[in-house]
């Protein structure tokens, strides 16, 4: 059906002028065609933007790992679902077929289930790229229970957050990961997450670097005995279309880590119309996404996406830079890789080294790239359709959130014809609208603004956990009846959209989303510190760079600079984790303060990026004298 394959520019405008004009409709025809429902739904979409409250699918039930397993089993049993490369390329890559999956998500189910995991109960996993995480998260998903994977960067304190704010009663780990020549010690930062987790009862561990490691009694147990002693089929639990699938944190701009909220109906059908669409993926393609499962990208693009089309998925164990910087390309040519989806920031750090590395290797099986996580530069863009994909293979710039589920505004590749740094065009089902400071909706082109939604899409997280007024409070109340982004955007003369970057108090380093406040927050714990402001300013590789502008207490104010610095990194890795380390620290007597307390960030961001010639307004300031300061001093 052509409504759920995109194949030139004028279908692509005919399907979207479809799913504008009748959304339910055109959802209703893609939930009806390609995919497996116990029982069908009452009611396609209801939907209150002032509650929120948004239900897809209403009285549906079906379960998204028979939709994304056991339906491919008949004639894709022996195709290869989840090909793992791991960290080392000595090591053999494996080939995880269909029935092996299923296989192996059954015993792990059993596994759980044994363990007293029902219908509901919270999981965290935390786990390094390897197929236990993928198991993990699908045998979750096949007793109903709802995962919560935490990225494997995180420190323990980021983990006993998380663990504590979903409940959950079990967690899923390894002794340990790769990561290039290094191993990281993961039982042990569970461990100690956990002496802050009374309601945690049961860990399982997997085994990866066979490391020496304390097993808790009656805590703790290995997963391969008791994954060996499980039974290989398992019922899946007949869920609900809006029973929730799993909860992922991501970083708000003030207070603790939001946790996203999303459901099972439609959540698979988007996120499966979507991967097909944007990676034009086709039987016996080998798609990569580079991604860590830990993400919102690994979870809809490595796992749920393509598992549901029946497609081979690429899971990484390792890192781009080891043994080389060839890695990558390697990894291309050695599995025939015909879509590869990567953030601009690897990109970026690549582009810096040697063309050899690239040169070296056949990368003629790729027909589609793809990046996805901030914003990418020209420079890369380029650099990225020259070398890696020879100019023979589309870019699709895709644009999306932990929040919306599923990709929103990419090309259509072979469709959409691309231009560098634009997300181009809403994908079927999407609407965005640009808004103005006054509230109101921009209409025409050119135009700049605040980048919404105006219509609700099947893979919108519905809450966030335990906190539903402040899910409306961050994306339904900035703008009235309409889902707003915290980014900014430029539409340009023939309607494609180029997301510009946040205009909130987030900033995204390496692709990642970094609130101000938790990291503030942590600083103001060292003993030595009384303030702390952060602010970010372009960088080569990462896209952002943190600056911190840090007052000390008087007792700190004798102590070495450099050692201070090497502190409050310390602290900063221990409360969030070393992907939150400040680049620049600058020391000062004060922070520019409005005469209500309000530090003035905009200023702030100015000095950091080296932008003073206009500094704007500085009469509403409390102390304009500190402004001075920090210029003379900045670093
Ligand atoms: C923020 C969401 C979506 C999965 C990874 C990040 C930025 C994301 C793009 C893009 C420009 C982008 C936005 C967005 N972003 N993709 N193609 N072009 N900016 O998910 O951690 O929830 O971050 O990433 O600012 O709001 P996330």
């Amino acid at each position: 059906m052509s409504n759920y394959h995109i194949k030139h520019l004028e279908e692509y405008f005919q399907v979207y002028r479809k799913s504008v004009r009748d959304p339910e409709n055109f959802w209703e025809e893609v939930a009806e065609e390609h995919f497996v429902w116990r029982k069908k739904w009452d009611k396609v979409l209801e939907w209150d933007f002032s509650k929120p409250e948004i239900k897809w699918f209403q009285g549906a039930q079906l379960n998204i790992t028979e939709n994304c397993i056991d339906r491919h089993l008949r004639i894709r049993g022996e195709k290869t679902a989840i090909l793992f490369e791991p960290n080392d390329p000595n090591e053999e890559a494996e080939n995880i077929t269909y029935k092996d999956l299923h296989g192996r998500v059954c015993r792990m189910a059993n596994v759980l289930s044994e363990k007293g995991i029902k219908k509901g109960d919270r999981v965290v996993i935390y786990l390094p790229m390897i197929p236990e995480l993928a198991v993990s998260v699908l045998a979750c998903a096949r007793i109903g229970a709802i995962h919560s994977v935490v990225f494997a960067g995180f420190s323990s304190t980021a983990l006993s957050t998380r663990i504590n704010d979903c409940g959950a009663k079990m967690v899923i780990t390894s002794d340990g990961s790769y990561r290039g020549k290094k191993t990281i010690d993961l039982k042990g930062i569970v461990d100690e997450a956990l002496n802050d987790c009374p309601d945690v009862e049961t860990v399982l561990v997997a085994k990866r670097i066979d490391s020496k490691i304390d097993m808790k009694a009656g805590r703790d147990e290995w997963l391969a005995p008791l994954l060996e002693g499980a039974y290989g089929d398992f019922p899946p639990e007949v869920m609900d279309a809006e029973d929730p699938l799993f909860i992922l944190y991501t970083s708000g701009s003030t207070g603790k880590p939001k946790g996203m909220l999303h459901t099972t109906g439609g959540y698979m059908i988007y996120t499966a119309y979507t991967f097909k669409n944007v990676f034009q993926y086709r039987e016996n393609d080998i798609y990569w996404c580079t991604a860590d499962i830990g993400w919102i990208t690994g979870h809809s693009y490595i796992i749920y996406g393509p598992l549901a089309n029946g497609a081979t998925t690429v899971m990484f164990e390792g890192v781009p830079s080891y043994p080389d910087f060839g890695r990558f390309w390697e990894i291309v040519q050695k599995h025939k890789i015909t879509q590869f989806y990567t953030a601009p920031t690897a990109i970026r750090a690549l582009a810096k080294e040697n063309l050899d590395f690239i040169k070296k290797y056949d990368l003629s099986s790729l027909k589609v790239l793809g990046t996805v996580g901030e914003p990418i530069n020209e420079e890369a863009w380029h650099w990225y359709n020259d070398h890696v994909g020879e100019k023979q293979c589309p870019i699709v710039d895709t644009w999306w959130q932990t929040e919306t589920g599923g990709i929103l505004i990419s090309p259509v590749p072979f469709s959409t014809p691309t231009k560098p740094t634009y997300a181009t065009l809403p994908l079927p089902g999407v609407q965005p609208a640009l808004m103005d400071e006054k509230g109101a909706e921009i209409k025409g082109n050119p135009a700049d603004g605040r980048l919404c939604i105006k219509y609700p899409w099947p893979s919108m997280a519905r809450s966030i956990w335990g906190n539903h007024q402040r899910y409306k409070d961050t994306y339904f109340s900035a703008f009235e009846n309409k889902y707003f982004t915290g980014d900014g955007a430029l539409r340009d003369e023939v309607g494609y959209y180029r997301i510009t970057g946040r205009v909130d108090d987030v900033i995204i380093v390496s692709g990642h989303n970094l609130g101000t406040a938790p990291i503030e927050d942590a600083i103001n714990e060292h003993p030595a510190v009384a303030e702390s402001a952060i602010v970010g300013f372009p960088h080569d590789i990462k896209g952002n760079a943190l600056y911190g502008y840090v007052t000390l207490k008087e007792t700190g104010e004798s102590r070495d600079r450099d050692n201070l610095r090497k502190e409050i990194n310390q602290v900063i890795t221990e409360h969030i984790g070393p992907i939150a380390k400040l680049d620049k620290i600058q020391f000062t007597s004060g922070l520019p303060k409005t005469r209500s307390g309000k530090i003035m960030r905009r200023i702030l961001r100015k000095i950091a990026s080296k932008d003073t010639g206009n500094l704007g307004d500085t009469s509403t300031l409390l102390n304009p004298e500190v402004v001075e300061e920090i210029m003379e001093e900045a670093l």
